[in-house]
């Protein structure tokens, strides 16, 4: 589903079809050692984040129907595009660059 590629700044990017995620959807993946979530919001906004809170390290989860962010430790959640909807985060969920390119998408 996901291959690593080196760019040419070393840093390792993730490309994925365009395909293989619908609107509404998230998926995990690991990037920079971390974990990392991608969403196709229902406007169809590709969304890449760190996956772990900014409240003391959890990894949130996705709910589909309620197309937010839940922290399972305290309740913290966060908005598709990171953004603190409500709990103990003091920050939001950091973003990773995402470029579309064709029905590739390019993450990191
Ligand atoms: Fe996520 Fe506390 S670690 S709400």
């Amino acid at each position: 589903f996901m291959a690593p590629r080196s760019g040419a700044t070393g840093l390792q990017k993730l490309v994925i079809s365009a395909a293989d995620l619908q609107e509404g959807e998230a998926k995990f993946f690991e990037y920079g050692g971390s974990s990392a979530v991608l969403v196709k919001t229902k406007g169809g906004e590709m969304i890449a984040l760190s996956a772990v809170c900014t409240h003391l390290g959890c990894i949130v989860q996705w709910v589909k129907e309620q197309q937010h962010f839940l922290c399972p430790c305290h309740g913290g959640q966060f908005a598709t595009d990171g953004t603190v909807l409500g709990g103990p985060p003091p920050r939001p969920l950091a973003k990773i660059p995402v470029t579309v390119t064709g029905g590739n998408i390019t993450i990191g």
